[in-house]
Order: C-alpha cells, then sequence, then structure tokens
C-alpha cells in the first residue's frame, strides 16, 4: 500500500465532504503520489458528486510540511478551527474561491 485516505461525505450536500486522514508511506513520499491522489479524488468528487462544491481537510498547526503540500494543490486556509486544527479548503467548481460555508 502506497497511502491511505478516507473521505466522509453526504452525499447530496454541497459543502460536507471532508478528507482525513490523509497519509503517503515514508518510503513513496516525495515522488507525486499524494499530488496525483489529490487531483484523482477532485476529478472522481466532480464526476459522482454533481452538487459537490469543496472538499476540506485539517492540518495540525506544526504540520509544516502538510500545509505545504495542500497549498501547493490549491486549497486556501480558511482561518477557521475544526477539533482545534486549521481548516482548509479547495473549491471543486467556479474557481478557488471560499463559497462562504463558514457560520
Ligand atoms: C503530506 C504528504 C501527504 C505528501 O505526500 P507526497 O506524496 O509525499 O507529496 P507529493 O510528492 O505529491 O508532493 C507534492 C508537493 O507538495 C509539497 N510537499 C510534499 N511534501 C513536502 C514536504 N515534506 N515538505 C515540503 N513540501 C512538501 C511539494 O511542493 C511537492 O512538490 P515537489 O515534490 O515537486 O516539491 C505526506 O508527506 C504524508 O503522508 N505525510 C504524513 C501525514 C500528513 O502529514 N498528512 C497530511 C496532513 S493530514
Amino acid at each position: 500500500m502506497v497511502g491511505f485516505f478516507n473521505l466522509h461525505d453526504t452525499p447530496g450536500s454541497t459543502e460536507d465532504y471532508w478528507l482525513f486522514p490523509f497519509f503517503i508511506d515514508k518510503s513513496y513520499q516525495r515522488n507525486g503520489f499524494g499530488a496525483a491522489a489529490i487531483e484523482e479524488l477532485c476529478r472522481h468528487l466532480k464526476e459522482n458528486q454533481p452538487d459537490c462544491q469543496l472538499t476540506r481537510l485539517t492540518v495540525h498547526p506544526e504540520n509544516d510540511a502538510g500545509v505545504k503540500f495542500y497549498t501547493t494543490l490549491g486549497f486556501t486556509d480558511d482561518h477557521v478551527l475544526t477539533y482545534g486544527e486549521p481548516t482548509f479548503s479547495r473549491c471543486l467548481r467556479g474557481g478557488n474561491q471560499q463559497q462562504g460555508y463558514r457560520s
């Protein structure tokens, strides 16, 4: 196994798509597998969940590599804490703008 992730979602919702955890085995890191998995996940959501507007995840505040990884892939910091961790999101449609889900 190269890596592992879970997608927690509510089919038919527009914003309830959460990605965690997301791991690439240490011996396979920095080979593009993580980026390829994220792009494939987003492609899958666009094709199979037409209502889905964005996907979200959290990153431990001290995980600089994780933050760099996600921001490189187009995720932006929502400046919202979820279970005490910074929340990042990536819009799947209409550019990479926030969709106003913060409530
Ligand atoms: C973060 C993680 C998922 C990245 O997976 P990966 O397959 O190694 O990432 P990729 O090779 O696809 O990297 C894509 C880009 O992300 C960035 N990146 C990835 N790992 C990085 C690191 N350790 N430090 C800095 N930037 C990093 C780079 O810009 C990289 O592009 P480059 O290699 O051309 O410079 C992986 O290191 C991991 O599983 N870490 C432990 C768990 C974790 O932190 N998960 C994410 C938070 S929940």
